[in-house]
């Protein structure tokens, strides 16, 4: 209670008048006018001064939202990008300092642009205060750990956890020489697991969320919120506890900072993702927003197999959401690309889990016969046979390999394909979150190899230093620069006019009897007569959708169908809608 009093006495004028405006509209975020970017501030400018320079780089494109990838104090080397903090009030300054940060917020609400922020609640560096403390052998500190003097209770608990990090840091355990004894490390040997069974925990990492609140944060991303609770026969992702401390947290900040939402950063299976959003609206709420992990994998799912079959099965077998909660869509971000659909589905859609899986790897990572794709593998587990993928979104998406054949074609429909990608993810219902570079085609960047501390690190790859350059480029006409970025800037102002693209549980997915087909009806939570018509084709040929097989959904008028983007007619024959290969269309009748 003294935390949260003593934050809301702080909390600006400025922030407190927010506060009051989303309390008042309480479902602000979940209109269509929102759309995001996920950045490096040291790798898309060089600072945070430097990023606020580039505010109107953003703007062009049609960015409010944007999500300032880790900028807290972190040691130099061991520090798994900014998500092994060793000071959780200081701004490293390798990115710039606290004023920096606030001068940023102040742009950006100037701007009327949402600023996204960090905190990692699951785990601190080694090199953190506690951890220091708990070396030094007080007690106090190490109650803020699981430690160990033996591998009695570890091996116990080995014994139904998954390995996050395989390759890299087996095992979920780290002997640390100074203490004498074991460390719960669910993910890198140096990022030390917090034990929430520990209230002084909450306590410090609330008052740490209230003090991000107060800088000027709208949105705070809690980092690897399934892990947050530990017990011994589980696999230690998404307990019950977990839920309700995060309930606590919701909780706790609806008294001081009203107006700050949560983004659930939870990659877990489908039916789990949607729990993060919480039991109840009210009386129960977690995180407004979660990442749909589902809908980015099941995506890539059908730009391998060319086919929408699971992708169309995977979201169905998704829950409705709670109401004032909404996803954050995502094509590429950070992180490797995980394949964590359902087993079921997969079945489902034909195909033999493991197999499929594999397949998937193979083809993302070239080594399938004439895949296109360029990517790496990433967390291979021996022991599991399990692997995820790596790569920037261009080259997963054969964008490098196409230039390479200098094939002026092929370079089109791997544009087409990157469009289609993010065509589906501005209207499914959602925040769109793109992620930087991936609106120029920012290849594949082998650098990191060269640095002892990333090299054992394939997520680098896709982590690039922006070329400013390549940027310049989407002036010049026909360049693959210019296609991308004016594509998804069209996208991204036709989204914000269209209201029907608001997240309202208003999406219902259609089956037209053509796999290569993803096609869903968005309708207007506002005015009934308002419908646009998704359809996605993910094949390399032309396909063709029977409108009559769509009933009379949406009171289209088929004869006056016109694509929202392109403003045009789309080709019909007869009772045929042609769709070309790797593109998408917005129907509106309208
Ligand atoms: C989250 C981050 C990831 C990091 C992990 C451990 O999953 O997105 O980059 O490695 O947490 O902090």
């Amino acid at each position: 209670v003294e935390v949260m009093a003593v934050h809301y006495i702080q909390r600006g004028r400025e922030l407190r008048e927010l506060d009051v405006e989303r309390e008042n509209d309480h479902t602000w975020f979940l209109s269509q006018e929102w759309v995001g970017m996920a950045l490096y501030a040291n790798a898309f400018a060089e600072d945070l001064q430097g990023l606020g320079r580039r505010l109107g780089y953003l703007q062009e494109l049609g960015v409010n939202l944007l999500h300032v990838m880790p900028i807290l104090k972190c040691p130099a080397g061991a520090s798994d990008g900014g998500y092994a903090v060793s000071d959780y009030r200081n701004v490293d300054e390798r990115v710039g300092h606290l004023d920096d940060l606030r001068e940023l917020a102040g742009k950006l609400r100037k701007r009327d642009m949402l600023l996204t922020l960090d905190v990692v609640v699951n785990h601190v560096s080694d090199q953190h205060e506690w951890a220091r403390q708990a070396r030094a052998g007080k007690q106090r500190y190490q109650d803020d750990f699981y430690i160990f003097e033996n591998r009695d209770v570890p091996d116990m608990f080995e014994e139904t956890m998954p390995e996050i990090f395989p390759e890299t840091s087996p095992g979920n355990f780290t002997w640390d020489e100074d203490l004498g004894q074991w460390v719960m490390t669910v993910f890198n040997h140096y990022q030390w697991d917090l034990n929430y069974g520990n209230p002084a925990v909450f306590i410090e990492m609330l008052d740490i969320l209230l003090f991000w609140a107060n800088q000027g944060a709208d949105i705070l991303r809690l980092d690897a919120v399934a892990f947050l609770w530990k017990k011994i026969g589980t696999t230690c992702q998404n307990e019950r506890e977990a839920h309700l401390i995060l309930q606590l947290f919701k909780d706790c900040c609806q008294v001081t900072a009203p107006g700050v939402l949560f983004i659930a950063e939870a990659i877990v299976a489908p039916l789990e993702i949607i729990k993060y959003f919480g039991e109840d609206a009210i009386i129960a709420k977690e995180c407004e927003i979660a990442y749909n992990a589902t809908f980015m994998a099941l995506l890539w799912d059908a730009v391998a197999t060319r086919n929408a079959k699971l992708l169309d099965l995977g979201i169905r077998s998704l829950p409705n959401k709670l109401d004032r909660a909404t996803w954050l869509n995502y094509i590429r971000c950070h992180d490797d690309i995980g394949l964590g659909f359902d087993d079921g589905d997969i079945r489902l859609a034909g195909y033999e889990p493991r197999s499929h899986r594999q397949f998937l790897v193979d083809y993302f990572t070239g080594t399938y016969p004439e895949s296109p794709a360029r990517g790496q593998p990433f967390g291979r587990n021996e022991k599991s046979g399990d692997a995820r993928i790596s790569g920037s979104l261009a080259s997963l998406a054969g964008l490098e390999t196409a230039i390479e054949s200098g094939d002026q074609e092929i370079i089109g429909q791997r544009i087409d394909l990157i469009l289609l990608l993010h065509g589906m993810i501005m209207s499914f219902g959602g925040i769109p979150l793109l992620y930087y570079g991936d609106e120029i085609g920012m290849l594949n960047d082998f650098s990191y190899m060269t640095d002892a501390e990333k090299a054992h690190d394939s997520r680098w790859i896709h982590r690039p230093l922006i070329d400013w350059d390549k940027a310049e480029r989407r002036h010049q006409k026909g360049s693959p620069e210019q296609r991308l970025f004016d594509g998804i800037r069209k996208m991204i102002a036709v989204r914000k006019s269209t209201p029907a693209f608001a997240d309202f549980n208003n999406r219902e997915l259609i089956d037209t009897g053509n796999p290569h087909l993803f096609v869903f009806m968005r309708s207007n939570p506002f005015e009934l007569s308002d419908h646009v018509l998704v359809v996605g084709n993910f094949d390399d040929a032309p396909q063709s959708l029977t409108l009559s097989d769509l009933g009379n959904r949406g009171e289209f008028e088929y004869a006056r169908l016109r694509d929202l983007c392109s403003g045009e007619a789309p080709s019909l024959f007869k009772d045929q809608l042609v769709i070309p290969p790797f593109r998408f269309y917005w129907l509106s009748s309208r």
